[in-house]
């Protein structure tokens, strides 16, 4: 579903680049199934998206301790506070059932997010850990 492709750019570590298009697929998955006005298979893709989002937080982090990255803190307060929303917007709709609101959130909420996030935190962490760990 070429309609709903972000653009973001590569950053200095692979694994990110890989995350990021991941999520980025799961995201246009979900908002493709969403235009076909089923709500079928919708609650298994949030909780994959959700899952993805926890592990590909958890690896950025890791990395950063493990470089000692000097704003770890300010990097993992937007993961937390992202993740924290991404649970919300999840129990919300499990509730509510409201796919309009569900369609505005991935497509404005989490694409305007992903796309600032991988430009500016992420490029930044992966430029300083690359350099620490020689790649
Ligand atoms: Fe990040």
């Amino acid at each position: 579903m070429n309609t709903h492709r972000l653009s973001f750019p590569q950053v200095a570590l692979d694994f990110m680049n890989h995350d990021h298009q991941e999520f980025a697929e799961l995201r246009e998955k979900l908002l493709a199934r969403i235009a076909t006005g089923t709500t079928a298979g919708i609650d298994v893709m949030l909780d994959e998206l959700h899952a993805h989002t926890v592990r590909h937080f958890a690896d950025e982090e890791q990395v950063m301790r493990e470089t000692g990255f000097p704003v770890y803190e300010v990097h993992k307060e937007e993961h937390d506070g992202v993740l924290a929303d991404m649970i919300q917007r999840i129990a919300l709709w499990k509730q509510d059932g409201d796919l309009g609101a569900l369609c505005h959130w991935l497509e404005i909420g989490v694409g305007e997010w992903l796309v600032a996030h991988i430009g500016s935190m992420d490029t930044v962490t992966a430029r300083f850990a690359a350099a620490k760990l020689g790649r």
